[in-house]
């Protein structure tokens, strides 16, 4: 509702006195007041013209005020009621606000009271509107869209994440790091019916064991050395949310039955009770290495596996998806000269190349950083050129880019390019000769051979 439009308040009193004077004190607020002294006639004018509070008397001729509370939850749930009670009928007020009355006032009142009764209610309706100004804000961040990719694999991926939208199963997220699993877990979360509902993280690795029980599943006072209060762990306080758990092969094995168990039958105990806490979470899982490997290993459950893996989600890596580079590119130059009020065109020729032509071990967070810090070292209104990222890779695939250049600014031989070739390739695979061997299709014989021909080493070195 807009702010600069006066607030309309309506009084429902079958006491002319009582009526009148909140009139006049309502006007006198800035208010538009309009009073009743019969339920009826208020509820039949409501329907054509709502307001923003009922304040209404609990007994009285005709429909009363429960009736009235009823009636207007009903056809306006975003109008505030508050009830006015005489001594003797606080029981059926508190009633009423289990019924959605926003607050009661007892007769005989202040104006005062009135005033402040009122003023409260604005302010909290303030407050949610801002929160759910807020929590869109939330939303929008975490759409789909905020996942930057077009590659056929990521695509595929997305087709999966509309299952996990609308169903309530567990996920597992299996990628490296820096891929984007928060991303697309909070995606999950904020495009589900659970979007307005608790979205909490724990990464399972940064846990110490003798906390992990606690921090799941809380803890009561004096459980255990140091328990000094009682202590909701994330189960309670991601009620009716979801619960991102990374990393979930770290969780240590004793606690996987407990866990597992919970999952099962939606409720556990704190630690040091006996009492059970009935509990809705849906959990999405992550992990970054290979989970097939802690299975067989013994150090993660394979019941708990199934149970988590659900709806499975794969994020490639971004050396297996190049093609997005340039995109995830542009993206982050946008969003890092925004943040530093800079307006950088965007990403020279070269050093794109330069950047496809990487690895990616940490994926796109590396790529993040990088552009992060070339769009702060960046000269306003220039591209990000080489000369702003050249720090960041390793000697070997850097020299490959500037002997690529060099070899083709001049006519050599063929000889020479080969003896180019490769000494970067080997400076690229740290002197790995087998690996190098197969990169350029070569016998290991051969290289050996080419090696010694191009003075590299010496002979049966
Ligand atoms: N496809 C993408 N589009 C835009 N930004 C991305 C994408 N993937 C990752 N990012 C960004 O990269 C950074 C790392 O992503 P995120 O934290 O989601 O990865 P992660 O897989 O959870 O990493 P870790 O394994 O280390 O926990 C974040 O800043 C995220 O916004
Ligand atoms: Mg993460």
């Amino acid at each position: 509702m807009s702010k600069t439009r006066k607030k309309k308040i309506v009084v429902v009193d079958d006491e002319q006195l009582i009526g009148t004077a909140l009139h006049e004190a309502l006007l006198h607020w800035q208010f538009d007041a309009k009073v009743y002294h019969d339920g009826v006639q208020a509820m039949s004018d409501l329907k054509n013209e709502p307001c923003d509070i009922v304040l209404t008397d609990v007994r009285m001729p005709n429909l009363t005020g429960m009736d009235i509370l009823e009636k207007v939850k009903e056809s306006a749930p975003e109008t505030g009621v508050i009830m006015m009670t005489a001594y003797g009928t606080v029981d059926s007020a508190v009633e009423a606000m289990k019924k959605g009355a926003y607050d009661y006032i007892t007769k005989p009142f202040s104006l005062d009271e009135i005033k402040i009764c009122i003023d409260r209610y604005f302010k909290s309706k303030d407050l949610e509107e801002e929160n759910q100004t807020l929590k869109q804000a939330l939303q929008d961040k975490y759409s789909l869209e905020s996942f930057v990719g077009q590659n056929a694999k990521i695509l595929e991926m997305f087709k999966s994440l509309e299952i996990a939208f609308e169903s309530d199963a567990s996920v597992f997220i299996s990628s490296e790091n820096g891929t984007g699993k928060e991303l697309i877990a909070s995606a999950i979360h904020y495009n589900s019916p659970r979007k307005a509902k608790p979205f909490l993280k724990i990464n399972c690795a940064s846990i110490p064991e003798n906390l992990f029980e606690s921090q799941l599943f809380g803890h009561e006072k004096g459980a255990f050395t140091g328990a000094t209060r009682t202590l909701k762990g994330v189960f309670e306080e991601a009620d009716d949310g979801t619960l991102l758990l990374d990393e979930i092969t770290e969780m240590p094995t004793h606690l996987q039955a407990k866990f597992l168990r919970v999952l099962q039958e939606g409720e556990f105990t704190r630690v040091g009770s006996n009492q059970t806490i009935k509990t809705d979470v849906r959990i999405i899982a992550t992990s970054n290495g290979d989970v097939n490997k802690a299975i067989e290993e013994g150090r993660f459950r394979q019941d708990l596996f199934f149970r988590l893996n659900v709806i499975s989600v794969a994020i490639p890596p971004l050396r297996e998806r190049k093609d997005d580079i340039p995109l995830l590119c542009k993206h982050f130059v946008e969003k890092y000269s925004e943040k530093y009020s800079k307006s950088i065109v965007g990403i020279d020729k070269d050093a794109l190349k330069q950047i496809q032509s990487y690895d990616w071990p940490g994926n796109v967070r590396e790529l993040e950083n990088l552009i992060q810090r070339s769009v702060l070292s960046c000269k306003d209104s220039t591209e990000i050129g080489l000369e702003h990222i050249q720090n960041h890779f390793p000697e070997a695939t850097l020299l490959s880019d500037r002997e690529s250049k060099s070899l083709l600014s001049h006519d050599i031989s063929i000889e020479e390019m080969e003896k180019k070739l490769i000494e970067t390739t080997l400076k690229r695979h740290n002197n790995h000769k087998t690996r190098t061997a197969e990169i350029l299709g070569v016998t290991l014989k051969t290289l050996r051979n080419k090696i010694v021909q191009y003075g590299f080493e010496k002979k049966n070195n």
